[in-house]
């Protein structure tokens, strides 16, 4: 008989527990099949264990099949050094786990064309893909750090730093993904002033004319992708990019799908020998501390999420369609949260909204 699957939950904080607690239902609805856990990270490990997270809590995540997350942060934990804050144990996950590939996807349904802050034929069919350096660059380049100069003023340093292998494993996700979609890449610098935007450049270029020239590849300065996100995103198909440009380009493009309350993610690690890969979901939206504790979050994103595990982690793909066209029909239907609401739409709380998921899903299996 095949093992059950472990999935480690961590919910997190802000809306993090409640739309986790609806991803939560969907998973237990599917089956026996998983051994469900739960961890605590960020600002509520800090308030249980003084640390955003503990030992314990990553050599879960190590052993786990899956790990899906719900957010980090909040105005609680703000003044805390920066050391010690919430992000911090995002960002400790991502980098002991190794997960260097970052996909957002960025879909606009069709039910919500009217959501966005677009013109519908801007966005309508829109389907583009954001695989996003996720544990190197800035984020963790050294020397990093605060300090106070001779001269009394204060100094602050990060440093932008790439290698040949943390650009070409990131690039290669991103040609096997376009291989299943468009066949079209678009990899974002800044080579125009930075050197490390340079290598970045030549080293996509390289692996693609060794290995991907059946994938078109092109090149764009970040400053004018994020222009053209907003002025024509539909002709991209995969975009592929640093860890800074990734978190502000994605962010961008969550709009263009209506609303962040909408964007899954997954965050990849190398494949070993059996094709196993460690893993992490989570909803692109983060904590959103103002409307936390009130039952009108979008538990979409993390369902979703919950929708790419199947897919990427537990070899679930039928049903991960079957979720993704639920969450579809439901939309159909008319039910929004808050964010996502418009005239002539039902809205709905967060449990109501996996309910109505859990039930189109329950009505597909019959
Ligand atoms: C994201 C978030 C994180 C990031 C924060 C919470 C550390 O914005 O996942 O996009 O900057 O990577
Ligand atoms: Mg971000």
């Amino acid at each position: 008989m095949a093992r059950n699957r472990r999935v480690l939950l961590l919910p997190g904080d802000g809306i993090g527990p409640e739309v986790v607690g609806q991803a939560r239902r969907v998973l237990e609805g599917l089956g026996t099949g998983f051994e469900i856990e739960e961890g605590q990270v960020g600002g509520a490990s800090i308030d249980a264990h003084g640390t955003p997270l503990t030992d314990a809590t990553l050599a879960r995540a190590k052993a786990a099949d899956a790990v899906l997350l719900g957010a980090v942060g909040g105005p609680k934990w703000d003044k805390l050094d920066f050391a010690n804050k919430p992000e911090r144990g995002l960002l400790r996950l991502r980098k002991e786990l190794d997960l260097f590939a970052n996909l957002r996807p960025a879909i606009c349904f069709a039910a919500l064309v009217e959501a966005s802050t677009l013109k519908p034929e801007v966005v309508g069919g829109l389907d583009i893909m954001i695989v996003r350096e996720l544990t190197g660059g800035v984020y963790f380049g050294q020397p990093r750090g605060i300090e106070t100069l001779a001269n009394g003023e204060r100094r602050g340093v990060n440093t932008q730093v790439y290698t040949t292998s943390e650009i070409r494993r990131v690039a290669a996700v991103a040609f096997e993904l376009a291989r299943k979609r468009g066949r079209k890449v678009c990899s974002a610098d800044k080579a125009n002033v930075m050197e490390s935007g340079v290598l970045w450049r030549e080293e996509v270029q390289k692996l693609h004319d060794e290995t991907y020239g059946d994938v078109e590849l092109g090149h764009m300065y970040a400053d004018n992708c994020a222009m053209q996100l907003v002025r024509d995103p539909k002709q991209f198909d995969v975009i592929v990019t640093d860890n800074l440009f990734g978190d502000i380009l994605s962010d961008e493009a969550g709009m263009l799908t209506g609303s962040l309350g909408m964007l899954p993610s997954a965050s990849l690690g190398a494949a070993d020998a059996s094709g196993f890969r460690r893993a992490l979901y989570e909803p692109v939206h983060g904590s959103a501390p103002d409307i936390a504790g009130r039952e009108i979050a979008n538990p979409i994103a993390a369902i979703l999420s919950l929708a790419m595990m199947l897919r990427y982690s537990l070899d679930m793909a039928a049903a991960a369609d079957h979720l993704e066209s639920a969450v579809r029909r439901v939309l159909d239907g008319g039910a929004r949260t808050a964010d996502i609401m418009g005239p002539g739409k039902v809205q709905v709380s967060t449990a109501r909204m996996g309910d109505l998921v859990m039930g189109e899903l329950t009505k597909q299996a019959a």
